[in-house]
């Protein structure tokens, strides 16, 4: 379980996190939304210890994680994982060697395992035989589900998402969205996913989280929140593209 205690961020003097509060639950999905620019990539990369906060607490089953060094933190990189927004493929490694890299860098695994961890990874996201091609010759689509491949190869703990489904097309946003739904039932995975995709993250959100202002505003099942009275959460769910748009 995560949990997130009274963390703060800013940059310079503009204030992104203002007292966040959240707890992720083991093996389930939480879906993180708000409207562009209000610190949802920021809060992925404090998890993953990219960014460090100014005040407030991480906690990762109990133990502190926002405040530990790189040594610790690279034990945990195997543990958590986080796919960024655009797909960040090595553009000089084949698919296979972009999805192999982690077990290359931080296991003993004899290149025989890796070939077997490698292409059951990439028939989960669907994507076999497609190894030995470069990113430059297979679609964003296809992009995508190749850096999940490579989030997925440590087996880990925790997966978070930023915005899985931006840019693709309607087919493939609900098709990398069922695979979440299959990496959950399959890997028992927690996940945490940040997506303006009302609809498909809805399916198979089992929390639904909303940021505003720096905290989270509201936190309840899809059900509740498409039942919601609140007029701005309202027009948010009902027009999530007008929230895409001010990118
Ligand atoms: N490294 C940084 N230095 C300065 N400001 C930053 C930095 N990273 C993020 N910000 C600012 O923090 C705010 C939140 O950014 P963030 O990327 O988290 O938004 P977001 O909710 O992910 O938006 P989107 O939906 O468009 O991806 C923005 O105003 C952004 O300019
Ligand atoms: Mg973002």
């Amino acid at each position: 379980m995560i949990k997130i205690n009274n963390l703060k961020k800013s940059f310079n003097s503009k204030v992104v996190l203002n007292g966040l509060n959240l707890t992720i639950e083991d093996g389930k999905t939480t879906v993180i939304i708000g409207e562009s620019g209000c610190g949802k990539t920021v809060l992925l990369k404090l998890l993953v210890g990219f960014l460090k906060p100014d005040s407030g607490e991480i906690y990762f089953n109990q133990h502190r994680i926002d405040n530990i060094g790189w040594k610790e933190l690279n034990k945990l990189r195997r543990k958590f994982t986080m796919v960024f927004q655009a797909p960040a493929l090595f553009d000089w490694l084949t698919v296979f060697e972009n999805v192999a890299l982690p077990l290359r860098e931080h296991s003993k695994l004899k290149e025989k395992r890796i070939i077997e961890e490698v292409e059951s990874k990439l028939e989960l996201v669907g994507l076999i035989g497609e190894g030995n091609k470069m990113p430059s010759e297979i679609s964003i689509g296809m992009q995508k589900r190749v850096s999940l491949a490579r989030a997925l190869i440590m087996n880990p703990e925790c997966i978070f998402y930023d915005e899985p489904t931006t840019g693709l097309d309607p087919i493939i946003a609900n098709n990398i969205i069922s695979l979440f739904a299959k990496f959950q039932k399959t890997l028992n995975t927690t996940s945490l996913i940040v997506s303006h995709d009302i609809g498909n993250v809805f399916r198979i959100a089992d929390k639904v989280a909303m940021m505003k202002n720096g905290i989270i505003i509201s936190e309840d099942s899809p059900k509740e929140f498409r039942k919601t009275s609140d007029a701005y959460i309202k027009r948010f769910i009902a027009h999530p593209q007008d929230n895409e748009m001010k990118k």
